[in-house]
């Protein structure tokens, strides 16, 4: 027994079997990390699909989302976004004109009538048809000399190199991209100082919650909404971002940027029965989702979220 032992340890059994033992777990490990390393590549693949699905959809659908906007919901989203943000702007000064971007600026309404108001405005957007609707818009609005299309983008991280503006929008895009948090990171580093100001709009959760009980009278989609990170696009069929307070309020503070103001956009219209006809009460309408959505216990549950941010960062000399 002692001499088998001896032979084992001497003629090399013992190390040998280390090493098959070494062999086979390096294996094991390999394939187990590779498959989660693919795992998580699917992962990423699925969520880039999700999201290139989106752009494409503002590409071939330009025009039906150009028609949304026509609504009474369409309408009311824009009316009172840029009712909200016109309280926030800064004022006209002496010796320059003010300058905004609209990030994801979609059929360029709101970049029509800042451009109205003398504001020269950058749209951007990563749709070539979207960018034709803005530019058409600009012509027949007599503004196109004050604003300037530029086609890409809104996550990448160096967009401009200066910080070059005073207002800053990013409405109703953080649903759509792959990372949201880039894109307020960029805008961020965009604004002139802390003068300037950034209007954001997201889709909010809670108001996923009243859609799906109220409209829908789908009760399990209601439960179903109140964790929801994702809801449904009605319009394209895809799928869309959804926000809550914190979460919107995390990004802002991790792009260093402070909320100034929060409105709830659209709180009850969604909702009324059919017999208030949304576009022969369209003023009422507006007026009183205005009052609601400047209070914060409606705006909670809103459809929508709007922060009007300024930048609370340090701004490096020669920067601006
Ligand atoms: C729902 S629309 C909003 C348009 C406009 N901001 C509004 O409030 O009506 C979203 C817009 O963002 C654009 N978009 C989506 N992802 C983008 C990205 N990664 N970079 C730039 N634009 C993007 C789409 O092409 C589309 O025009």
């Amino acid at each position: 027994m002692g001499q088998a032992i001896y032979n084992n340890v001497h003629l090399g059994v013992y190390p040998r079997l280390c090493t098959l033992i070494l062999l086979i777990y390096a294996l094991v490990y390999q394939r187990l990390d590779r498959g989660a390393t693919s795992r998580e590549s699917r992962l990423s693949e699925c969520r880039m699909k999700k999201i290139s699905a989106n752009t494409d959809s503002f590409q071939s659908g330009a025009d039906k989302y150009a028609a949304y906007l026509e609504t009474p919901e369409g309408r009311l989203r824009l009316d009172l976004a840029f009712a909200n943000l016109e309280e926030f702007l800064p004022l006209p000064q002496a010796t320059r004109s003010l300058h905004a971007l609209d990030l994801g600026c979609g059929t360029g309404a709101l970049a029509v009538r800042l451009a109205r108001l003398g504001i020269h405005v950058t749209v951007l957007d990563n749709s070539p048809a979207m960018l034709d609707f803005a530019k058409r818009a600009a012509q027949e609005a007599r503004v196109a000399e004050k604003i300037e299309p530029k086609h890409g983008a809104a996550q990448l991280a160096n967009l401009f190199h200066a910080r070059p503006f005073d207002v800053i929008l990013c409405h109703d895009i953080l649903e759509y991209v792959d990372d949201p948090a880039a894109v307020l990171r960029g805008a961020a580093r965009a604004m002139r100082d802390s003068s300037a100001i950034l209007s954001v709009i997201v889709r909010n959760q809670a108001g996923e919650v009243l859609k799906a009980a109220i409209q829908a009278g789908d009760l399990a989609a209601a439960e179903q909404n109140l964790t929801a990170q994702w809801g449904h696009e009605s319009l394209y069929g895809g799928k869309v971002r959804l926000f809550t307070a914190e979460s919107l309020q995390a990004m802002l503070m991790e792009a260093l940027l402070a909320v100034t103001a929060k409105r709830g956009v659209r709180v009850v219209s969604d909702y009324l029965p059919p017999r208030v006809s949304l576009s022969a009460e369209y003023d009422r309408i507006f007026e009183l989702e205005l009052k609601l959505g400047r209070r914060p216990e409606f705006a909670a549950v809103a459809r929508y979220t709007q922060c009007l941010a300024r930048y609370a960062g340090p701004v490096t000399e020669g920067s601006a």
